[in-house]
Formats: structure tokens, sequence, C-alpha cells
């Protein structure tokens, strides 16, 4: 059912020539929150598959005609966006290119370059952010970042990473002990301005999150932490992980690194940090004391960052197992385990 090699060709070229004029387009304004009530798609579109294969040109025409018609336009400078999105033409070219060679990065065998690009540019990256060497690849250690397919997804692989390793701590500790009732007296903290996801990942990791009050500049500082964890240690809780956000979602406020990092060290709690919304800041040495607490370059800190290069850069993602460029909001997850 695929194309043939000349009307591909021709696709091609039209579909490049609509992405120029899409962007023209939006840099002329124009309204950028379309006027349609939920369901419209249902009416406008057949409910079953088409059967026989269908002209290019009737796709095309409906991705005009109705995806469009539907689209809310992020990328269009008329948009106030609650959450910034970018796309650049390097970008869209890499995803090109990325899709002609359809790799699978399972491992380094199943596509050297894919697991290889990844390494060196995790690196690039980790370089730009000023992050310490050991979130670097090219250094002795756990550190280096791999990329994740989103922020949620983030989160929860280091919590249940966080969770397996104080079942580790605590068997050897104590053998008699059931995985249960170890989980069952596990503490995460997150500020209550965290995104949802945080507390989303506590619910499928089975571990509690206790969402922590904040300060007047609407950040957890080391105190409100250090409070909770004494409450819950007297419990006989263990005080595990702690998912500190660089802008939150709702306000793009900063929890205190600073303060945090150290108490988290001291205490043996993972520390996570959700980048998504504004980690991309660390870009310019003006933002970068929001991450200060990073540099001590203690062990078990992660750091997640998405939105890393709006329209300017390229960036990586593994969509469908591929290590490709976009600028669609892409999460990288740079990491150093303990
Ligand atoms: C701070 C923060 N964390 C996590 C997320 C979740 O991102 P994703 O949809 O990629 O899972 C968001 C999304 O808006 C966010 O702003």
């Amino acid at each position: 059912m695929g194309l043939e090699t000349p009307e591909f060709r021709e696709a091609a070229h039209r579909i490049i020539d609509r992405i120029i004029d899409y962007h023209e387009e939006l840099q002329c304004g124009g309204v950028t929150i379309p006027a349609v009530e939920p369901g419209f798609m249902k009416e406008r579109l057949p409910n079953v598959g088409p059967e026989k294969k269908e002209s290019w040109l009737t796709v095309f025409d409906d991705f005009e005609n109705v995806v469009i018609g539907g689209t809310v336009h992020w990328i269009s400078s008329n948009y106030f966006g609650y959450f910034p999105s970018g796309v650049s033409y390097p970008s869209m070219l890499g995803d090109i290119q990325c899709s002609s060679t359809a790799n699978i990065g399972f491992s380094w065998t199943s596509s050297p370059s894919c697991t290889e690009l990844e390494t060196v540019m995790m690196d690039w990256l980790a370089k730009a952010l000023n992050l310490p060497d050991f979130f670097l690849h090219n250094r002795r250690g756990p550190g280096g970042g791999v990329i994740q397919g989103s922020a949620s997804e983030s989160t929860l692989i280091t919590l249940l990473a966080a969770r397996n390793k104080v079942i580790r701590e605590e068997l050897s500790r104590d053998p008699k002990q059931s995985i249960h009732e170890i989980t069952a007296r596990m503490v995460a903290y997150a500020s209550r301005y965290s995104h949802s996801s945080v507390e989303r990942a506590s619910k499928v990791a089975l571990v509690t999150m206790r969402l922590l009050d904040v300060d007047e500049h609407i950040s957890v500082n080391g105190s409100i932490l250090q409070e909770a964890i004494e409450e819950d240690r007297k419990q006989r809780k263990i005080p595990m992980f702690v998912c500190a956000t660089i802008g939150t979602t709702s306000c793009c406020t900063y929890d205190n690194l600073m303060e945090l990092e150290p108490i988290c060290e001291n205490e043996n709690i993972w520390l996570h940090v959700d980048a998504a919304y504004a980690g991309s800041a660390l870009l310019c040495p003006e933002y970068r004391y929001i991450a200060q607490g990073l540099q001590v370059g203690r062990f078990q800190v992660f750091i997640f960052i998405s939105n890393i290069c709006g329209n300017d850069a390229e960036k990586c993602n593994n969509e469908n197992s591929h290590v490709v460029f976009r600028t669609s909001r892409r999460l990288i997850l740079i990491s150093k385990s303990g």
C-alpha cells in the first residue's frame, strides 16, 4: 500500500512547500485557537478506515481540511501558550532524515550510530547547560545522559529505580522484611506545585508521595524538607526520593536546589530534578544560579530537561526507538546514580 517512487517524490516536495507556507502564514498572525467543538473530527471522517488505497492527495486534503481545522497553532507568535513550544527547519530535516533509516536502537549492535550519536550529543547538552562533569559519559562512573520519551516517564523511572535501591539496601540490612513492608514505609517528597505527573508516578510505583508546602518564593526549601523528613523518620518511615522542580508548570518557580541537595545527600535520599518546564534556561549563564545545588557533584542526582532549544537548534529524541533531531517538546535525562 506504499507510494511508488515518483508519487513519493512529488508528495514529499509538496509537503515541504506546505510546511514553509504554513510557517509563513503563521508569521502573518491570524487565529491560533480553532473554533471547534469536542467530537468535531468524528463528523468529518468516515468511521472505518479505508479498505482500498487512497490517493495521497486525499490524505493531504484531509490534513488540510480536517486536521489543521482543529489544530492549535502553538508555534504562532500570536499564541500565548502556557507551555513553550518550538520547531525549527533544521529539526524538521533531521526528523525526515531519521525516518529514512528507521533504525531500532535497542543496543549498540542494533545500530551503532544510534547509541553513539545519543552519547555524544548528551555530552554536548550537559556541557551546554554547564552541568557538572559527573553527568558526562566520557568520565569514569555511572554518569551520562540518555533520552526518555516524556517527563512523566522520566519521573516514574527514577522513582522505580530509587525504590529498588532502597529495597536492596533494606533487605541487605534485614533480609526478613518483605518487599511490601519496605515499600509501605517509603516516602517520596515534592512541592505541592509540582506537576501532576509526579504524584501519578508515586501511585504507579506504590510509594507514598508527600506534597510539601512552599515558602514565600513558592519553592520548597531546606527547612521545609528537613522538617518533613524528621516527622517521617519518627514514624519509622523511609524517606527515599525528592522530586525538585526547576520551573513549576503553573507559575515557573524553582525549588531551592542549593538547600535540598545536601539534605538528600546526608539522608541518603534520591534527588530527581524535574526540569521539563524551564531547565532550558540553564543554557543562559545568567540563569544558572537556579541549578547551583547540582554543581556540588554528589550522588543520586537526576535532571530531566525538555524544550532544550526551542527555535534555535536541533534536539535529540528517541521516539520510535530512533535517535533523531526534532524540536517538538522532548525530554532528556542526564543522569548519575549513586
Ligand atoms: C514541570 C513539568 N513536569 C512534567 C511535565 C509532564 O510532561 P510530559 O507530558 O512530557 O510527561 C510537564 C508538562 O507540562 C511539566 O511542565
